[in-house]
């Protein structure tokens, strides 16, 4: 351990690939719920909201030949509502789909303008908005709440930076920053909105309140759909990997969904990347029982909207059973994705990534340049490869990014981290009765 910057210079990149689901191909979790009908659903209402316009699709032909690749597309979500990040398509649907149940009406009947109407206030009253969270999600619930008329109450774990506060504060929320990590954040939240009558809008479901998550992975959906649009309207071939960074899994889990839900059995391989110290997808899929399996502690990570040692139950299942890989991800991949899209090669854009945001194109710069041969081969990236990523921040938190990217804070893997580890998760994988049930009834064939 060199503890010079807070890191441990010789954290490695793990991985695992997911071989068992290949028994779950008639049993695999549904993905209906992100199906053409309820993507084009939350779609059209944020086409209704202001602000709203695809963001970027980014193509990057002279990395993609320096990795080997042919082709690497990245949608830059710090343009999504002037908010620096993708959260508020989860969390505006969410209240809107909320809002629409409480009048008893469907969302297809009511657009942005009724929602802030004086006939929804004379029905429903003010409603407050409780949140718990890294800074996106709060800051897109607070937008949220503020835009159409109402309250918002945001709990912020121990660490949270003093910029992502003042954002939301900026918004009118009244916000606290706590003295526990993410999760138990979330159980305060939860506790206070009991208390006082307001309504919970989490993107982690518990037992009688899954609505809300799920609208909120569903909102999420509007940006694959968008890529999609993008990619054909450019001739582009459809992707081959999407990767994807996960800290509940909402977002990486309705990533899935979407492509699943759209190619079946021939969908994009996906690869899900989270923070070494929050990793619990990687955690879960090594234990090879079938359940999530949590990480606590401080959940340290300069990657804050990845810190989340919690699966949402929903995402999870969906991403154990669809998705390729998973990977434990050591602060400087971030910090390496953050300084190649911030420094882009001649004729490709520059890219303002985040922590959060950088992940995914740091750890393919890892797998491509020979950190990682085993783990390249059997996901099958090379010359023939389209990947699709999401920049899912910008700079949220300005200082950090430049201590990233300006004075080099946490070096890269060309110096540090040398070779990654992996290993393939059991071809029997599970030993519920369940998922010995699913073994036996297995068939070959798989998307990813
Ligand atoms: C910028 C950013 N990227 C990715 C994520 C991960 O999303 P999820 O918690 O749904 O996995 C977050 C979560 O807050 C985030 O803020």
């Amino acid at each position: 351990m060199n503890k010079d910057s807070g890191m441990d210079r010789d954290e490695k990149v793990l991985w695992i690939l997911n071989e068992g689901t290949k028994y779950f191909r008639d049993h695999a979790a549904d993905v209906s719920a992100f199906g053409e009908d309820e993507t084009e659903a939350a779609r059209r209402f944020h086409s209704t909201v202001p602000g709203y316009g695809p963001t970027p699709l980014w193509s990057l032909p002279h990395l993609a030949e320096m990795l080997g690749v042919r082709g690497i597309y990245i949608k830059d979500e710090s343009y999504r509502f002037g908010l620096n990040a993708f959260k508020a398509l989860g969390a505006s649907y969410a209240i809107a789909k909320y809002l629409s149940s409480r009048l008893g009406k469907e969302i297809s009947e009511l657009s942005y303008e009724t929602l802030i109407g004086d006939a929804v206030r004379d029905a429903l009253g003010e409603v407050t908005f409780a949140s718990a969270t890294d800074g996106n999600h709060g800051r897109a619930v607070a937008w949220t709440a503020r835009i159409l008329r109402q309250n918002a109450v945001i709990y912020m774990p121990k660490g949270s930076s003093r910029r992502r506060y003042d954002a939301i504060a900026a918004e009118g929320a009244h916000v606290t920053i706590l003295d526990v990590n993410y999760d138990e954040s979330v159980r305060i939240a939860a506790a206070e909105a009991e208390k006082n009558g307001w309504v919970v809008v989490q993107d982690t479901s518990r037992t009688g309140c899954e609505d809300i998550p799920m609208w909120i992975m569903q909102g999420y959906g509007t940006m694959p759909c968008e890529a999609m649009e993008q990619l054909h309207a450019s001739g582009a071939p459809e992707p081959t990997h999407v990767f994807v960074q996960a800290g509940v899994g909402s977002y990486a889990g309705a990533v899935q969904g979407f492509f699943r839900a759209r190619f079946g059995g021939s969908c994009p391989r996906v690869v899900v990347a989270e923070a070494s110290k929050a990793a619990c997808f990687y955690r879960s899929a090594s234990a090879g029982d079938g359940n999530p399996h949590i990480v606590t502690g401080d959940l340290d990570t300069i990657m804050a909207g990845l810190a989340c040692g919690e699966p949402n139950p929903a995402a999870f299942g969906i991403l154990r059973d669809h998705a390729s890989a998973f990977v434990s991800c050591p602060d400087y991949v971030s910090a390496r994705g953050m300084r190649m899209l911030g420094n882009p090669l001649t004729g490709d854009p520059f890219i303002r990534s985040g922590e959060s945001g950088a992940v995914t194109a740091g750890l393919l710069a890892f797998i491509m340049g020979g950190h990682a041969p085993g783990f390249r081969e059997a996901l099958k990236l090379g010359r023939d490869s389209t990947i699709l990523m999401f920049s899912t921040e910008g700079d949220t938190d300005p200082v950090r990014y430049r201590s990233a990217v300006w004075d080099g804070e946490f070096p890269s893997f060309g110096a540090y981290g040398g070779e990654g580890r992996g290993r393939t998760r059991s071809a029997r994988p599970y030993n519920s009765l369940f998922h010995d049930h699913v073994i036996r009834n297995a068939g070959a064939g798989r998307c990813n």
